[in-house]
């Protein structure tokens, strides 16, 4: 693992082991998930990944796909609330960073896939085509992702914005997940 992708997690790392327990979050790792919570949780990302994506205008492959399982289950996503007060993506560092921190998502996403196939019998087919990344080669995208990030991050200006971004974007998801778990309490 290269210098910057080290930067990166360790500057990530709290916050990632703090998403994982976040209440709206959680129940993706808990083999008794409901639909509803199932439903939740992918509202929740799709409210971070939309913005996020939609400011680095990249095509967004993943969250089409994201897209597709909400209306699989019933939910439609132009309805659904999205994140504001993202950190400025108006750099390379700064962008690179974001597609850092999505891309790296994806890490987990086909971690939670079993779980989610037992418990609720959706797939890559259907359902969860997003924690898949179904049809998508996200493993050689990751690979081009590192030699970038240690090239264009080589620079210790360049990697301190990019770490500042991933760790607001962090940060903002998860005042994002308290936000929507303070909305569901006030019901
Ligand atoms: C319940 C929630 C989550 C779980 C269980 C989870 C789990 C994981 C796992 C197992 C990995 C691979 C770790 C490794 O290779 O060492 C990972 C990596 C990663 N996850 Fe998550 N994740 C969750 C939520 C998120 C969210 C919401 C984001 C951001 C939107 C995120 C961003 C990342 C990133 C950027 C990496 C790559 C870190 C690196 O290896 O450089 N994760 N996650």
């Amino acid at each position: 693992m290269g210098p910057a992708r080290q930067a990166l997690r360790a500057a990530t790392q709290e916050s990632h082991d703090r998403l994982d327990k976040a209440a709206v979050l959680q129940p993706l790792v808990r083999p008794d998930i409901t639909k509803q919570e199932y439903v939740r949780a992918l509202a929740v990302l799709y409210g971070f990944n939309a913005p996020v994506e939609r400011a680095l205008g990249q095509g967004a492959a993943r969250l089409a796909l994201l897209r597709e399982d909400l209306r699989a289950l019933g939910a439609d996503p132009d309805a659904l609330p999205e994140m504001t007060g993202l950190p400025p993506l108006d750099s390379a560092p700064a962008r690179l960073a974001a597609r850092y921190v999505l891309d790296g998502s994806a890490h987990g996403g086909r971690a939670m896939l079993p779980g989610i196939t037992r418990a609720l019998g959706y797939d890559a087919r259907r359902g969860a085509r997003f924690l898949a990344s179904d049809g998508l080669d996200m493993a050689e995208a990751w690979k081009a992702l590192m030699v970038r990030l240690e090239e264009e991050l080589a620079d210790p200006a360049a990697l301190a914005a990019a770490c500042a971004t991933a760790a607001g974007l962090f940060a903002a998801l998860e005042r994002w997940t308290a936000e929507q778990r303070l909305g569901e309490q006030r019901g």
